[in-house]
């Protein structure tokens, strides 16, 4: 049985590393040479629109998914759907909504999924009747191809709000309201093609210039978990969905709104790793497969910490007692994600205890809450 993946990177690689003991078979597509999947599996180089590579993708492969969000949803249409063609997991659908943040804002407002004000910005007029519906202060966000953070600007002011516009103006806009949220949370879960749902615990998760640093789980009172896995509910049976999604939160004065959604494995799930009975990398697989799916039991108190820009020595790293190292294999650049380690822990103190002495060393200019 072999699982072609649209995306070579981290996420890919430990999606392979997750299905090998399934006995699975692995085929990838990523245009870099240095795809970090690379290192674990074979590779077919190419762009993510080559109608040739897609084709014959969908005819190698059982099923086909996908570790990146930024690939065409019109080429895989076109050439990876279809008769004698593997399915695609999870489903297109769901890819272009999470693709463009107005459509993912519609789907929440129609699912009843409470979500940030926002306003869609394709113009100049529609700006400053965007600052005047939804008020300042604000974040202007591309309504496309962003991640960590990027592609988005803090909006305290109209001068400020004529600046971001300068700089991301080319390309559709949404205005969201700023939230002063209490903290972050995420919620991941899989749907099988059989229609069985398993949930994971929540994610805590602190962000820093608009990155994902830190994840503690299971994070967050019991009726925040009923809220989020509600509503991820929601999403799942809209879409007939197929594999695992997330969804990502802002808490505020205890209410859960939707920040946005990812049709994939998350960066926040990565804990699941040594931290569940299993983890979303394997039910993932299980999901798009038919497979039964495992437990989401969390086996401790974790911590996941990611390890950006530039590695620590590994010898440092691992003289922390119990601690996990994933290095992805990945060129040092500033606000690049390299790697991440996870403690898993008896208690909360202690967990929390370790992964502040462990930030001190990686990533001194973070605190945890
Ligand atoms: N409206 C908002 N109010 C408050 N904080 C926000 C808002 N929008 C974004 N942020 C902050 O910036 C972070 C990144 O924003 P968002 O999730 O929209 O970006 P992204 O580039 O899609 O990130 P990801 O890497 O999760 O795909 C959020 O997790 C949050 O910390
Ligand atoms: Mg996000």
């Amino acid at each position: 049985m072999t699982v072609g993946v649209i995306g070579g990177g981290q996420l890919g690689r430990m999606l392979a590393l997750a299905g090998y003991p399934l006995g699975l078979d692995f085929l990838f597509l990523d245009p870099s040479r240095e795809a970090p999947a690379g290192r674990v599996a074979p590779v077919v180089h190419g762009a993510f629109t080559d109608p040739q590579l897609l084709k014959w993708l969908s005819r190698e492969c059982q099923v086909l998914t996908f570790d990146w969000e930024n690939i065409s949803v019109e080429a895989l249409r076109k050439h990876a759907c279809g008769a004698r063609r593997a399915r695609i997991c999870p489903p297109v659908s769901a890819l272009a909504t999470a693709q463009d943040r107005v459509a993912e804002k519609r789907l929440f407002e129609r699912l009843g999924i409470p979500t940030t004000r926002w306003h869609a910005v394709g113009s100049r007029p529609a700006l400053e009747r965007a600052l005047r519906e939804v008020g300042l202060p604000g974040v202007l966000k591309t309504r496309r191809m962003g991640y960590d953070g990027k592609g988005q600007m803090r909006i305290r002011t109209h001068e400020d709000a004529l600046r971001a516009w300068q700089s991301l103006g080319s390309v559709p806009l949404i205005y969201e309201e700023w939230v002063p949220f209490e903290c972050e949370v995420s919620i991941i879960g899989a749907r099988s093609t059989r229609g069985q749902t398993v949930f994971y615990p929540l994610n805590g998760n602190v962000h820093a210039d608009g990155i994902l640093r830190v994840t503690r789980a299971p994070y967050g009172p019991a009726r925040w978990h009923r809220t989020a896995v509600d509503y991820l509910t929601r999403c799942l049976e809209h879409f007939r969905y197929a594999g695992v999604l997330t969804i990502e939160f802002f808490v505020r004065n205890g209410r859960l709104i939707a920040n946005e959604m990812a049709p994939r494995v998350h960066n926040s799930g990565h804990w699941t790793i040594e931290g569940c009975a299993t983890s979303q990398f394997e039910n993932h697989l299980r999901s798009i497969l038919g497979l039964p799916l495992g437990s989401t039991r969390p086996t401790g108190h974790s911590a996941m910490i990611n390890l950006i820009g530039e590695m620590p020595a590994r010898e440092a790293l691992l003289a922390f007692e119990g601690l996990h190292l994933h290095e992805y294999g990945k060129e040092p650049r500033p606000g690049r994600k390299l790697g991440h380690c996870t403690l898993v822990e008896e208690s909360t103190t202690r967990r929390d205890r370790l992964a502040r002495r462990l930030l001190a060393r990686v990533a001194p200019g973070v605190r945890l809450p």
